[in-house]
């Protein structure tokens, strides 16, 4: 009977083992058969011997599981390092996720598209290399008018027709050769200027141009559109006024305030202790400009805005210094991250 045992052990030290199946056949042949039906013939031996015979094959079952073991465990090594992926384990912790944010102009810019969108109005962009023409010429600036000088226009230096628009009015420009009236629509963007940067200037900033072109437009649909936009944006209880002022552009003109959302127009610092604070610029389109187009002044008239998204955004979240947005401060941006 003991030669039984030696048999088996010699078998069990002689199988060849490569791959997990030569392993699976291993497992199932020696220790779920073979060693169990040796430990099943302990009562067909003599009593005196059972003790030796128990021992040897106690000691054969743990050679078996010993070779099976590491057998595997090379097998494993093996598989994992051939880039073999070991099986999804779903209890271990899961690695925290690092959320970002939406830039905090971005959520000023999603939240006015969608004030205007619902308004009726499309969004439309242009190029931020613009011409003289786009930039100026064709909104009323006449040459060498001092309103040119009014922007501090980056211009390219080979080229002086080619500069970086200094707002987005020249897309109202773009839109009104290509379409016909009806238009009515806001075009966000970026614009530059040459100005020293500080907490209240940048030279790379962006703004909202707005404009609705069609028979009968009036001062009126400007003021209720704004004041719509307004409470929207700030609160239902925030009122606005109208300035009057100048841009070559439009005429009548008028530089639009709300007002203060931090003091409610009581007077504090951030509103200079006046009570409004100033969003943005707008006025009737200037028939020169309609005809500059391509659009009969006679028929059609329109209104115009454009407001900047900095200017909004720091009313809004009552953001002190510009410098901020760009800088990429996370202790900044994180504050925003429950925003959308
Ligand atoms: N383009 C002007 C600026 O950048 C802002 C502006 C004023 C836009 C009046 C308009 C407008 O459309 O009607 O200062």
């Amino acid at each position: 009977m003991l030669e039984d045992i030696q048999t088996l052990k010699s078998q069990v030290e002689a199988y060849q083992i490569n791959t997990p199946e030569d392993l699976e056949a291993f497992r199932l042949k020696f220790v779920k058969k073979e060693i169990p039906a040796l430990m099943g013939n302990m009562r067909n031996i003599a009593p005196e011997n059972r003790k030796d015979y128990g021992l040897a094959v106690n000691e054969l079952k743990g050679l078996a599981q010993e070779k099976f073991k590491a057998i595997q465990d090379t097998l494993k090594a093996a598989s994992l390092e051939a880039g073999i992926q070991a099986p999804l384990d779903m209890t271990l912790p899961i690695v925290p996720h690092q959320l970002g944010s939406v830039h905090p102009l971005t959520l000023t810019q999603n939240r006015i598209i969608e004030i205007f969108e619902r308004i009726g109005f499309n969004v439309a962009d242009g190029p931020e290399i613009e011409d003289d023409w786009h930039n100026f010429t064709a909104l009323n600036f006449p040459p060498n008018h001092p309103a040119r000088e009014m922007q501090d226009t980056f211009f390219l230096e080979k080229d002086p027709d080619i500069a970086l628009r200094t707002h987005t009015s020249s897309v109202q420009v773009r839109l009104m050769e290509n379409q016909k009236p009806p238009i009515r629509a806001i075009m966000p963007g970026r614009v530059f200027r040459n100005e020293a940067i500080s907490a209240r200037a940048h030279c790379i900033f962006h703004q909202v141009e707005g404009l609705y072109i069609d028979e009968n437009v009036s001062l009126i649909d400007l003021k209720q559109t704004l004041y719509h936009f307004a409470k929207e944006m700030f609160g239902k209880n925030t009122k606005i006024r109208f300035r009057p002022s100048y841009f070559p552009f439009t005429e009548p003109s008028a530089e639009v305030d709300i007002s203060c959302n931090i003091c409610q127009g009581d007077g504090c610092n951030v509103c200079k202790y006046t009570g409004w604070l100033e969003i943005g610029g707008s006025g009737m389109v200037d028939p020169n400009v309609l005809e500059n187009c391509g659009i009969d002044s006679e028929k059609y008239t329109g209104f115009a805005f454009g407001m900047g998204i900095e200017r909004i955004t720091m009313l809004k979240y009552r953001i002190q210094d510009l410098r901020l947005f760009t800088e990429n401060d996370v202790r900044f941006l994180k504050q925003f991250r429950n925003l959308v």
